[in-house]
């Protein structure tokens, strides 16, 4: 996906498609139409006299062009009440108009930067044109690397053009689509990473993407092999690793080590379990299939990491990913069994399904020799998070608020939202173990929060905060500008934590 900026008019600009957007309110939709009017020289406003378009949230109508125009198709799309516009509607419009674009089976399509957007929306234009860019080529997105058959292979839009006839706007249009095409690139990386099956990704395979990922952006990958996670007494990711046949891995990632003075460090943390049966603690056959999307946590910090080093973000970064499959055989780890944690704390394993907390638990002891400004991870952890929120919020619990409140905003601004649960200390008791420093699972009650208590005890002297990812990673329908299947969430989210970073 190639995504551009010309400084062009609605007549001059190449391709495909050249979309326009129009608001809902009366006025202003008969004004709009009346420019258009002028150019097009067509009866645009029987459109609106027979309520074909009304300029709605979601409506778009092509229309066919005289040759004088370079774009031989002209497309409308609403954008709904002035007053109401956001970011997210933007997104949302410039995914309605790809998806048209793509059912034509077009290659290219353009879309003007909205300049009355500026006035109600509080962003900056090349915010504006990033959601714009964003919206269209998420939307776009497809997993379909198996198929063999030509049906299944339709031809993809492949190019966007953001133009804007204002000189010196279009510079601004330029910064936006710029940050989009490597934002854009990697969350297409981490749903790519998400959606493979576990016979393509699985921990050495995993390593390998995080490395080329480094290699074609910027950071450094270190992996970790079993002998080495033994020595350094990494038992939590060692005892969900027992019963697979497949070796584990700790991915290392790190980038920008020369701001650490200036900016500080970020640690990022990803649930690397790269297919989650349960374990001896079997789960049922229904949609175990979803469970190959269990390293969503490390898709996004790897998708993160791509897009901070692209952009050269000042600040140094470190990733941590545990890598394992959750396997049942004859020498998994059992419920009982009892493993001593990287750093020397002792969990009993009550539930061997609950293996995301096993895993993590190294990784953030790990995290402290880094002396970290902040740690972020990331997990599909609970399905009692998606029982919580749903697909529409990522669960989040931490230990100091001014943290959150950053990421909370970050949230809203990218719309991959996060939403708080509390955790009272009330809630540790749930996890006390009659045999071991802690016990993996809390029973039946607030799922999402003891298990963020639980990989709270392995949180060492930083700012922490814990994302549950397990219902936003992975979607059971479409969304807007995001497929069934594997999501990509957190990638966006990070950037723009990282872009905004003050040490
Ligand atoms: N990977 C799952 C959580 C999950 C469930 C993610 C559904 C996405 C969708 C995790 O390892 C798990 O199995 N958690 C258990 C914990 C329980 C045994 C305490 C769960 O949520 O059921
Ligand atoms: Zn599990
Ligand atoms: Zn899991």
């Amino acid at each position: 996906m190639k995504i551009s900026a010309e400084m062009k008019t609605i007549e001059q600009v190449k391709a495909d498609v050249a979309c326009t957007f129009l608001f809902e309110d009366r006025k202003l939709l008969d004004a709009q139409m009346q420019a258009l009017k002028k150019t097009l020289k067509t009866k645009i406003e029987a459109l609106a006299e027979t309520k074909d378009f009304k300029g709605k949230e979601g409506e778009s109508v092509v229309l066919y062009t005289e040759n004088r125009f370079a774009a031989c198709r002209l497309m409308l799309v609403g954008l709904g009440e002035e007053k109401k516009l956001t970011l997210e509607k933007l997104r949302r419009a410039a995914a309605t108009a790809a998806k048209k674009a793509q059912s034509l089976k077009l290659h290219s399509m353009a879309i003007e930067f909205p300049n009355r957007a500026s006035a109600t929306v509080k962003e900056s234009t090349a915010d504006i044109s990033q959601a714009l860019a964003e919206g269209a080529a998420l939307s776009l997105y497809r997993y379909d690397k198996y198929f063999t058959e030509k049906k299944e292979k339709e031809p993809k839009v492949e190019r966007i053009v953001l133009f804007d006839g204002d000189a010196k706007r279009v510079k601004e249009v330029r910064k936006g689509a710029q940050a989009a095409q490597v934002i854009i690139e990697a969350v297409y990386l981490a749903r790519d990473l998400e959606n493979a099956p576990s016979n393509e990704i699985y921990p050495e395979s995993l390593a390998q993407a995080a490395k080329q990922s480094g290699k074609r952006s910027g950071f450094k990958v270190t992996v970790l092999e079993k002998k080495k996670i033994e020595r350094l007494g990494m038992g939590g990711l060692l005892a969900v690793n027992q019963g697979s046949a497949k070796p584990p891995r700790f991915i290392v990632l790190e980038y920008g080590e020369n701001n650490k003075k200036a900016a500080g460090t970020a640690v990022l943390v990803g649930k690397g379990i790269t297919f989650d049966t349960g374990g001896i603690s079997l789960k049922p056959s229904a949609n175990m299939s979803e469970m190959k999307m269990d390293m969503s946590g490390a898709a996004a910090v790897i998708g993160a990491f791509e897009a901070a080093a692209r952009l050269q973000l000042p600040i140094h970064l470190v990733g941590l990913i545990p890598a394992t499959e959750n396997m049942p055989s004859g020498s998994a780890v059992k419920p009982g069994d009892i493993i001593k944690h990287y750093g020397g704390k002792t969990s009993e394993v009550d539930n061997t399904d609950a293996e995301g907390r096993l895993i993590l638990a190294d990784a953030l002891g790990y995290a402290e020799k880094y002396k970290p400004d902040v740690v972020i991870d990331l997990a599909t952890l609970t399905g009692a998070c998606v029982v919580a929120l749903g697909h529409f919020a990522t669960g989040m619990m931490g230990n100091d608020n001014g943290l959150m409140d950053k990421l909370k905003a970050a949230g809203e601004k990218t719309y991959e939202r996060v939403w708080p649960l509390p955790l009272y200390d009330e809630y540790e008791k749930l996890i006390k173990s009659d045999v071991a420093d802690v016990k993996n699972v809390g029973g039946r009650w607030a799922g999402a929060i003891t298990a963020a208590w639980f990989l709270k005890k392995f949180v060492g002297k930083y700012k922490w905060v814990h994302l549950d990812i397990a219902g936003t990673a992975i979607l059971e329908e479409p969304q807007d500008y995001a497929p069934k299947g594997g999501s990509g969430v957190g990638v966006r989210l990070l950037v723009e934590f990282l872009r905004n970073w003050k040490k």
